[in-house]
């Protein structure tokens, strides 16, 4: 591959502003620095050059409530790039039942159509002896993360014994946890009765998962992974009752990690009081969005770094498939899409109104999420050797948000009509150009599967912790004869 240089730019990083061209070749950073010159030159006058985004939890081609999600790697990695992100981390996802090892080349099968990078995280849906036998063959294959249900009750739930034990099993093999945090027991309770009430409505949804539910299994995941001396990652953290549990955790040293999504912070539950049943259903997602008070709590997380990246969970149903629940709001699939716009959407609502720093976007956008799944700097970084993923970001080039001219192969948009500003010039994929001033230019199959260690920073750390304060049995030299 011919070098290239993209010229005239500013660097911004998770940590420095400064100017300076940045040279690729071979797929990684190979320069940096004034005046530099290449086969090729990428004008980045007037931008901003940034580590591309790293969405650390999609669901691409997901099984899931009786249909597949609608995006595969092909569409949604393609949506990925045309909105600046580099990288997804999609959830491997065993039925009850089977293997993880088959789970993985399941996902490897499907994921070979990818336009950029990706890695996986292996879901832990069912638990018995195979499932902790195959979990340290999983961390070979380059997976060190591994997510659990607290909700979805009668599918992919799993019980607070068989967490312990799975998360016990993380802390042995150097993992680290992920928690989707709902009282799955209290969900299925509310969603009978709200249907008993002849609240059948995707109105009703939101109201089945309040944010006490959230709340309380969030701050039950904490301490079950603190009793089992892990760190844990808890996904879309949308509520200040899973946020507040979150804070107080790590103010008391405990390692957990907070995830809120795109689009808990810029939509609200006033969606779900839409008068078109279609409207309403096509922001069912779990959990729900919510007023605005959570969503300044989720806003001030990242601002004050009690939370620490910025995902989608992008899992995109079509129109049809949401009218699976008409008549009944539990059978309408969970999920919603927004890949293509969590950088520019983030950038409008965040940067623009002066909640974050550009560099609180990067590191929120690409960098901690690297850091968190255990591969920085190969990825999220802008440093001589790491990948050439990045973007040439335009802060002045602005657009409506349209299903129409959308990457993505659903037929709408939770963010219609939104207005954004701050879109890519350029989106590279080691060193490739895949989005060149809105033209898409990506190449299928171009993605490669990311490895990631086990092992990482904090699991070391919390290893050591727990073994030098593990029970042990005091050797005593008076031992009293023994009592009557
Ligand atoms: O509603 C959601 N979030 N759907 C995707 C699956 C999950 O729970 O992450
Ligand atoms: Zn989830
Ligand atoms: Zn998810
Ligand atoms: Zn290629």
């Amino acid at each position: 591959m011919a070098s290239k240089v993209i010229k005239g730019g500013t660097v911004v990083t998770a940590d420095l502003t400064y100017q300076a061209d940045v040279k690729t070749e071979g797929g990684v950073i190979t320069e940096i620095g004034p005046n530099l010159s290449g086969d090729e030159v990428l004008d980045a006058t007037g931008c901003y050059v940034m580590p591309g985004g790293i969405d650390p939890h999609t669901h691409m081609e997901m099984p899931f409530m009786g249909t597949y999600s609608s995006d595969d790697f092909e569409s949604g990695t393609r949506a990925a790039l045309a909105g600046g992100t580099t990288m997804v981390v999609d959830f491997c996802l065993p039925s009850p039942g089977q293997s993880l090892l088959e789970a993985r080349q399941m996902w490897d099968n499907k994921s070979t159509r990818a336009n950029c990078d990706y890695s996986f995280h292996m879901a832990v849906t069912w638990w018995s002896e195979q499932v902790f036998n195959e979990m340290p063959e999983i961390t070979k294959q380059g997976i060190n993360t591994f997510k659990h249900f607290m909700a979805y009750k009668g599918a992919l739930m799993v019980e607070d014994d068989e967490m312990y034990a799975s998360f016990k099993r993380c802390a042995e093999i150097g993992a680290l946890p992920l928690v989707h945090a709902e009282n799955g027991d209290v969900v299925a309770q509310l969603q009978e009765q709200l249907l008993a009430d002849g609240n059948n409505g995707p109105e009703a949804h939101a109201y089945s998962r309040p944010p006490e539910v959230e709340g309380e299994a969030t701050n039950r995941a904490i301490m079950i992974a603190d009793m089992a001396g892990v760190p844990v990652y808890i996904v879309h953290t949308s509520s200040e009752q899973a946020h507040e549990a979150i804070r107080r955790a790590r103010q008391n040293g405990i390692r957990v990690f907070g995830e809120p999504l795109i689009q808990h912070l810029t939509l609200d539950d006033s969606e779900y009081a839409n008068k078109d049943w279609d409207h309403a259903a096509r922001r069912v997602m779990s959990p729900p969005f919510r007023n605005k008070k959570h969503q300044d709590s989720l806003w001030n997380g990242l601002q004050s770094g009690s939370l620490q990246v910025v995902a989608t969970d992008h899992c995109a149903f079509t129109t049809e498939q949401k009218r699976y629940g008409v008549g009944d709001f539990t059978k309408i699939p969970n999920g919603t899409g927004g890949l293509e716009d969590r950088m520019p959407m983030l950038w409008t609502y965040g940067v623009n109104t002066g909640r974050l720093t550009m560099n609180e976007f990067v590191a929120v956008t690409s960098t901690n999420s690297a850091k968190i799944l255990n591969m920085y700097p190969k990825k999220g970084a802008i440093l001589v050797g790491a990948d050439a993923d990045l973007v040439v970001w335009d802060p002045n080039k602005e657009k409506t948000i349209e299903s129409k001219t959308q990457q993505s192969a659903i037929d709408y948009n939770v963010f219609e009509g939104k207005h954004v500003k701050g879109l890519p010039r350029f989106t590279l994929s080691r060193g490739k150009v895949m989005i060149d001033d809105g033209a898409v230019k990506t190449e299928e199959g171009h993605g490669k599967f990311v490895e990631r260690d086990s092992f990482g920073a904090t699991n070391k750390a919390l290893s050591k912790w727990k073994e030098l304060t593990a029970p042990r049995k005091v050797e005593r030299t008076g031992i009293p004869a023994s009592g009557v």
